[in-house]
């Protein structure tokens, strides 16, 4: 490897950002991380994060704690900074989805002309958020060229999806293979030799954004499928009233059966935004996704379905009773409660009168249904 990819740019520095940056820091390259947030920034330039991840043992916040003692990550508001520093930038800034499946493209296209404002000839510019497949080509790619510097020609462009698992990030950011695409072949070969520095795991070209793209959304999406078809099934094995665990664990005895269990439905970042990201190309093309829909709803009516299981199982009327719950982050070794399944079961009980106490110790945000012990009736 060259020393080409000295300096790195990482442009959001939330949940796969700031591991990302990281990893690359660890690896010595100097990193500038750029956050639209002064509070994240301040909290970042001062060692502190609420993320849970850690590499072989060692604390997040440690990593970032050594790495900005070292010199080699600092974060920033300031991406003019950034950008007339580094050659080298990824952008892990995502599309969020409102309520009703309202895409929120502003982060991105804002987050797009700031790079073009500042673009030299010879950048190197990957996007890893998950996009609405044709979004690199048709979207971000314009904003770019608004430069007046053409990609492939006087800039390089690639697209790297993400596919960790938040509280395993560094973890897989090393062993994951990760799919790569380009606007041409030197796009895709500077990317892959940027993505080198941290993996050891295969890097897989595609032949365009628009395949890359895809399978991370359907990567997603396939997954809320499978999460929605054994949530059915527990609703069936429990009106028939046997076990959904002990039907799941014969059925996986065949060799081509691999049953999830289910759980109180899907919540987070990536899975249950999946859907909006293709339906909205879904609808330009006037395809009609039945099945990812119909997954969807069933994923997010779940949580309801959770809170009423427990209101039947109430020896007392629901408002002279107490629930506690355990966990309220949208997954195990996570302290995001975006999206979190949680939060419909917490509402369908309280509405029914129910005295809910929700009790989490890797929630940092503050809800007033938050306990910080267990133990205290
Ligand atoms: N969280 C996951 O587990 C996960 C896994 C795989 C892929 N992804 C994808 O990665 C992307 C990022 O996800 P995340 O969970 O890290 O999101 P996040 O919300 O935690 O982080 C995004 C960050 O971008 C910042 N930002 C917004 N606009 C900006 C701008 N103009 N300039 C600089 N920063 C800006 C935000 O302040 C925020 O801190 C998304 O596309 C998501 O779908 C996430």
């Amino acid at each position: 490897m060259t020393g080409k990819y000295k300096n790195v740019a990482v442009f959001g520095l939330g949940f796969i950002g700031l591991p990302l940056a990281l990893s690359f820091s660890m690896n010595g390259k100097k990193v500038i991380g750029v956050d639209v947030s002064e509070e994240l920034i301040r909290e970042l330039n001062s060692g502190i994060t609420h993320h849970l991840e850690e590499y072989k043992g060692t604390k997040i916040e440690e990593i970032l704690k050594k790495q900005l003692r070292e010199n080699n990550f600092e974060a920033t508001t300031d991406a003019e900074y950034a950008l007339e520093k580094c050659n080298n930038v990824i952008v892990t800034v995502g599309i969020p989805v409102a309520e009703g499946g309202k895409l929120h493209i502003e982060h991105l296209e804002s987050v797009s002309r700031t790079i073009a404002c500042n673009l030299k000839k010879g950048d190197l510019i990957v996007f890893r958020g998950t996009l609405v497949p044709g979004f690199m080509r048709d979207f971000i790619k314009p904003i770019l060229e608004e430069s007046r510097l053409e990609a492939g020609k006087d800039f390089y462009l690639g697209y790297a999806s993400e596919r960790v698992a938040e509280g395993k990030a560094f973890e897989e950011f090393e062993n994951m293979p990760t799919l790569v695409s380009g606007i041409n072949e030197k796009s895709i070969r500077e990317t892959t030799g940027l993505l080198e520095v941290i993996t050891k795991a295969d890097i897989i070209p595609a032949s365009s954004f628009e395949v890359v793209e895809t399978a991370k959304v359907l990567e997603n999406i396939s997954r809320d499928i499978n999460i929605a078809m054994v949530n059915e099934f527990a609703k069936f094995t429990r009106a028939l009233g046997i076990d959904i665990f002990e039907v799941i664990k014969v059925a996986n005895t065949h060799k081509r059966v691999n049953l999830l269990n289910p759980g109180p439905g899907v919540g987070g970042y990536c899975i249950p935004n999946a859907f909006y990201y293709l339906n909205a190309k879904g609808k330009e093309l006037d395809i009609d996704l039945e099945l990812s829909s119909m997954a969807r709803k069933i994923n997010k009516d779940t949580p309801v379905r959770v809170a009423q299981i427990a209101l039947e199982k109430l020896t007392s009327k629901p408002e002279e009773s107490k629930i506690c719950i355990l966990g309220m982050a949208m997954k195990d070794y996570s302290s995001d409660d975006r999206l979190s399944p949680a939060f419909d079961v917490i509402k369908t009980l309280q509405e029914k009168g129910v005295d809910v106490a929700v009790y989490d110790p890797a929630i940092s945000n503050d809800y007033d249904y938050l306990v910080e012990d267990i133990i205290k009736p």
